[in-house]
């Protein structure tokens, strides 16, 4: 990962000067994530962290699926501050807090039943940061990580950063001591320009507290 200010730089100056439709990123319906989501036995106050979220519609469909505490957080000010002009309904303003972090300075507030993160533990590329998130995430202990990366045959970059590529296997041997894989799924994703991007996407659920 780049020097943390940098890093920020880079991605202010990203959803400052691309719409929505110019990020390869950028998904009419978050899935698989939503329906994943969707899928869990969680009382509705449980916390669901979108990690990097950015403008992501997920937190405000999520929201609308029933749960009522969901956190969004994303390195980029800018991101949130968009997200938060275009959500549609006062349940989504009152259920989704956010907050500007770096992932590897997040603390959470409370007890986290589900993290999500599409695209963001991809960018750490060097050891520590990734021993960093998993070790922290293990501390946290989440019900539910769900996790989307490339995939080995994905792009080598993302944004112009470049990124780790995994496969379920790997994602998994991370966590492992702590979690069990529920299900993964190879994801072909359709960037606006109708480019195709290959996720590997993997449901890892807490092996004593899921
Ligand atoms: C490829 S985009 C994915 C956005 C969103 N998760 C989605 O699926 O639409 C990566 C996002 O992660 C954020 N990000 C990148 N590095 C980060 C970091 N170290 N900590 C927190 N957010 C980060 C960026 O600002 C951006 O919003």
């Amino acid at each position: 990962m780049a020097d943390k200010s940098t890093l920020r730089e880079h991605w202010e100056n990203i959803y400052e000067t691309k719409t929505i439709q110019d990020v390869s990123w950028t998904q009419d319906e978050p899935q698989p994530s939503l329906d994943w989501i969707r899928g869990l036995s969680l009382n509705p106050k449980e916390m669901v962290v979108d990690c990097g979220g950015g403008r992501s519609a997920l937190a405000e469909k999520v929201v609308e699926s029933g749960h009522e505490q969901v956190e969004v957080f994303d390195i980029s000010i800018r991101s949130l501050a968009q997200a938060k002009m275009e959500l549609k309904s006062d349940e989504g303003r009152n259920a989704i807090s956010y907050r500007v972090c770096n992932v590897l300075d997040y603390k959470p507030e409370r007890d986290i039943a589900v993290w999500h993160d599409r695209a963001v533990f991809h960018f750490l590329t060097v050891k520590e940061e990734i021993d960093t998130y998993v070790a922290n995430l293990k501390k946290w202990v989440p019900k539910h990580i769900i996790i989307g990366t490339f995939a080995l045959d994905g792009p080598e970059k993302c944004s112009s950063l470049p990124v780790q590529r995994y496969d379920e296997k790997a994602i998994v041997a991370l966590f492992h001591a702590d979690y069990k894989l529920e299900k993964s799924v190879i994801w072909e994703h359709e960037t606006p320009t109708k480019k195709k991007q290959l996720m590997t996407f993997v449901h890892l659920v807490h092996r004593t507290k899921g």
